[in-house]
């Protein structure tokens, strides 16, 4: 098994002193840490002191999102440009609560995937169905449809690398449990999908699938044990370092 992903999205959890002193102690707790890869999306105000406080570590920055211009007539978007002078290397697209929240759409997802390859950043890829669309057997239709409508016209040159969260909306923050071998199979269908749209090599190689939904200490070493899973995308529990160390260290061991 490859080193396990992980990936912290701290949404707008953390109070911005919370967001710097957290990553301040991830920092020292992880600067030689190199059974995990892990990286941490801050919200957009706290992305310079959380860059700075984790410079000397091997744990990188994530974004939770982005805009698909450069520059230009945008009021209150976030450019590529503007996220990769603070040493932003990933960026979380069409995660669920943006998709409800600000009526983010397929095609809107497809924009910052193109802007986001073309600029050689890593897309955390955000897809899932909802509980109702899990219950009336519409699940892989959906993550399909959501999965071939972000990666319309894209292509990975060899500089790319691309990151599907597979994140069923339904155990987002909530606690539930989702059986392993549901996930497994879940993820086998995104492989197969994404060998319907792209070389086999550059699948194999290039592209991560990864797990997200309360995901915690206790659960997240038989989740990365599972064959086509190779990281997860964590929320609640990553805000607490204490709790995120141990998941870390759970996950690596
Ligand atoms: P959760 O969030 O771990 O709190 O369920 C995951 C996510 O929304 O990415």
């Amino acid at each position: 098994m490859n080193k396990p992903l992980i990936i912290a999205n701290w949404k707008m959890s953390l109070a911005p002193n919370d967001a710097s002193l957290a990553a301040k102690k991830l920092s020292k707790a992880f600067s030689k840490f190199g059974a995990a890869s892990v990286v941490i999306c801050p919200s957009f105000t706290d992305i310079a002191a959380v860059g700075s406080a984790l410079e000397k570590s091997a744990i990188l920055l994530g974004a939770q999102d982005c805009f698909w211009e450069d520059y230009g007539p945008y009021t209150g978007e976030i450019s590529i440009a503007g996220l990769r002078s603070y040493g932003v290397s990933h960026i979380i697209i069409g995660h669920s609560e943006r998709r409800e929240h600000l009526h983010e759409t397929d095609a809107m997802v497809n924009k910052k995937m193109l802007a986001a390859l073309a600029a050689d950043m890593v897309p955390i890829l955000c897809i899932g169905e909802t509980f109702e669309e899990r219950r009336t057997n519409q699940k892989e239709h959906i993550l399909q449809r959501e999965l071939m409508n972000a990666m319309h016209a894209t292509w990975l040159t060899k500089a790319n690398q691309l990151i599907v969260a597979y994140e069923p909306i339904w155990m987002i923050g909530s606690g539930q449990d989702i059986n392993d071998d549901e996930i497994e199979h879940t993820h086998r269908v995104i492989k197969q999908t994404l060998y319907d749209l792209l070389p086999d090599t550059v699948v194999d190689t290039q592209i991560a699938i990864i797990y997200g939904g309360s995901v915690n200490p206790e659960n997240v070493r038989a989740l990365v044990s599972q064959p086509s899973v190779d990281g997860v995308l964590v929320g609640g529990a990553s805000t607490d370092p204490i709790v995120f160390s141990s998941l870390i260290h759970a996950a690596a061991k």
